[in-house]
């Protein structure tokens, strides 16, 4: 399955993954494209955080068209969320969760990141699906260690990112109808470590405490804040309040 890609690229080292592919992009390059490097020195996350990307993690990035129209930044996040929750459970045995919209967590921490970008070129949209997951052990700083695991950390045991990278570049595309038919959302709910809990919600810089309800078939979260109930696509989750 994973000659589906028309290009594979592998970098030693390169400042983001994500950044490479919208250069390649702007050549004429044959999709969908796979790029992975062994560290990045400007790994980017969302909201213009840092995704630190020291040796020893996944840092890839999947490249690929759809139509303008059926483009929805939330579903390509939600969806890709499981086919990398899936893909640790399956090599590791650890239980993964998803904090919504783009986090995979165990025991609380985080374990992995996806940020989802686009370029339109031509009336359409080239996608480019970045992911990082820690893999071996690293040297987090104080601050970052409260929140941040590896998958070494979690269960003692060595693995290649490589083995990682292989089965998400592979079944990424082997459910990929499931994101127009939204077969993957009821697993995304499962999936959930968010929703039915209290929680600290960031929208346009204003901090909500809300309940977390359900999320949509659109991806999108829905919460509740006193007696008003709302969705959102854009909020970001600050805090999961523990024991709630
Ligand atoms: C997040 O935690 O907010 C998202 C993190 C996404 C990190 C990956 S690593 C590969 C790709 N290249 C980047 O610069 N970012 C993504």
């Amino acid at each position: 399955m994973i000659n589906t890609y028309k290009n594979i690229i592998y970098l030693e080292n390169i400042d983001s993954t994500n950044t490479y592919a919208k250069e390649m992009i702007k050549k004429e390059t044959e999709c969908p494209i796979l790029i992975y490097a062994n560290k990045q020195t400007n790994g980017r996350g969302r909201l213009g955080r840092t995704f630190v990307s020291k040796n020893g993690g996944v840092y890839m990035s999947i490249v690929f068209k759809m139509s303008l129209k059926d483009f929805k930044p939330t579903l390509v996040t939600s969806y890709t969320a499981v086919v990398v929750s899936d893909a640790i459970d399956k090599i590791t045995g650890l239980k993964t969760s998803i904090k919504w919209v783009n986090d995979i967590y165990i025991n609380n921490k985080k374990l992995s990141g996806i940020l989802v970008e686009s370029v339109i070129k031509n009336n359409e949209a080239y996608i480019i699906v970045g992911i990082g997951i820690n893999v071996l052990h690293q040297q987090f700083d104080q601050e970052l260690k409260q929140i941040v695991t590896t998958i070494e950390d979690e269960i003692n045991q060595k693995y290649n990112p490589k083995t990682f990278i292989d089965e998400i570049s592979t079944s990424f595309f082997t459910h990929f109808n499931k994101i127009l038919t939204r077969e993957y959302i009821n697993k995304y709910r499962e999936k959930s470590c968010v929703i039915g809990k209290n929680i600290f919600l960031t929208i346009n810089n204003e901090i909500h405490q809300v309940k977390a309800i359900d999320i949509d078939d659109e991806g999108e979260l829905i919460v509740r804040e006193k007696d008003k109930t709302y969705k959102t696509y854009s909020g970001e989750i600050t805090k999961v309040k523990i024991n709630n």
